[in-house]
């Protein structure tokens, strides 16, 4: 399975602050928003990965994320001209994806919780094995802000409605999608809604009324964080501060998340932790490293 990150869009919800800079740049406490969607996809095994921005936005992302050689990974850069919506992420990737499945993460979604990788894991291999889509819901306060759920009285998945007016339930369809080889053929068949963009939501449809979309309910032991706005763009960066001074972990440490999963040595998580500096981030690679090399790993 391949993997997609889409990083487009302009922002408009963040002005000023993303007027020069893109929305999936901006810090979320001590990393680049980025780092956490990328995370997620290495947690379920993607190895390789392209990473879609706007034309202006491309160079940075360039230096922030190079080839990503230097987590075990592949990494590429694809253009969405203009934001004409999720969907047409599977267009510009289809030479990317060269027929096979994919992960498509948004640029902007945050995930933490206990057991994500295992869960991430199995669910690609579901799809791998089983064909159709996986989807991932979360309970949220506000599901009229995404794309929602319906269920029927026996509990069954039967439709998704994107930011309804009277949500039919809380579970919120996430920025996280999982899809067999058809793909970027149902994504081609898509035509643009009325706010003139292909819609993800429209693409999971498609995949629901041929009853291959399952859903997985992440429950409420995981954290799946908006970064929309200004509030909850400062809320998603308390929580990261939160947990990492309180546990003494780091969220989304992409070097940490790659020597786990044997991508690559500690020595060379090491080795990366000494050139980068004096920052948090580089002393509790360096730490992390430095243990699991101890503990008998290479
Ligand atoms: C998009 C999707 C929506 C999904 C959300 C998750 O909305 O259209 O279905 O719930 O991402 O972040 P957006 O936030 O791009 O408007």
């Amino acid at each position: 399975m391949k993997g997609i990150v889409l990083a487009g869009g302009s922002g408009s919800r963040l002005h000023p602050i993303t007027r020069a800079v893109s929305k999936q740049l901006l810090p979320v406490y001590d990393k680049p928003m980025i780092y956490y969607p990328i995370s997620v996809l290495l947690l379920a095994g993607i190895r390789d990965i392209l990473v879609i921005t706007t034309p202006h936005d491309q160079e940075q992302f360039v230096r922030l994320l190079g080839d990503g050689s230097q987590w075990g990974i592949s990494i590429t850069f694809g253009v969405q001209p203009a934001p004409d919506g999720l969907a047409q992420a599977f267009l510009i990737g289809a030479e990317h994806l060269a027929g096979g499945s994919a992960a498509l993460v948004l640029g902007d979604n945050i995930f933490f919780g206990h057991g994500l990788g295992g869960l991430l894991d199995s669910a690609a291999a579901q799809v791998e094995r089983e064909a159709g889509c996986t989807l991932f819901g979360y309970r949220v306060r506000h599901p009229e802000r995404y794309g929602v759920a319906v269920f029927d009285d026996a509990g069954r998945l039967v439709d998704i409605e994107e930011k309804p007016a009277q949500p039919r339930s809380t579970l919120a369809i996430t920025g996280l999608y999982f899809y067999d080889r058809d793909v970027v053929e149902v994504a081609r068949s898509l035509r643009p809604s009325v706010r003139g963009e292909l819609e993800i939501t429209d693409l999971n449809r498609i995949y629901l009324q041929h009853d291959r979309a399952r859903l997985v309910d992440l429950g409420r032991g995981a954290a799946w964080l908006d970064t929309g706005t200004h509030d909850t763009l400062m809320q998603a960066g308390q929580f990261v501060q939160v947990l990492q001074e309180r546990q003494g972990i780091t969220i989304a440490c992409l070097e940490e998340v790659a020597m786990r999963r044997g991508f690559i040595t500690a020595a060379q998580a090491l080795e990366q932790a000494e050139q980068m500096g004096q920052s948090n981030y580089a002393e509790y690679l360096r730490r992390t490293a430095a243990d699991y090399l101890a503990e008998g790993h290479q």
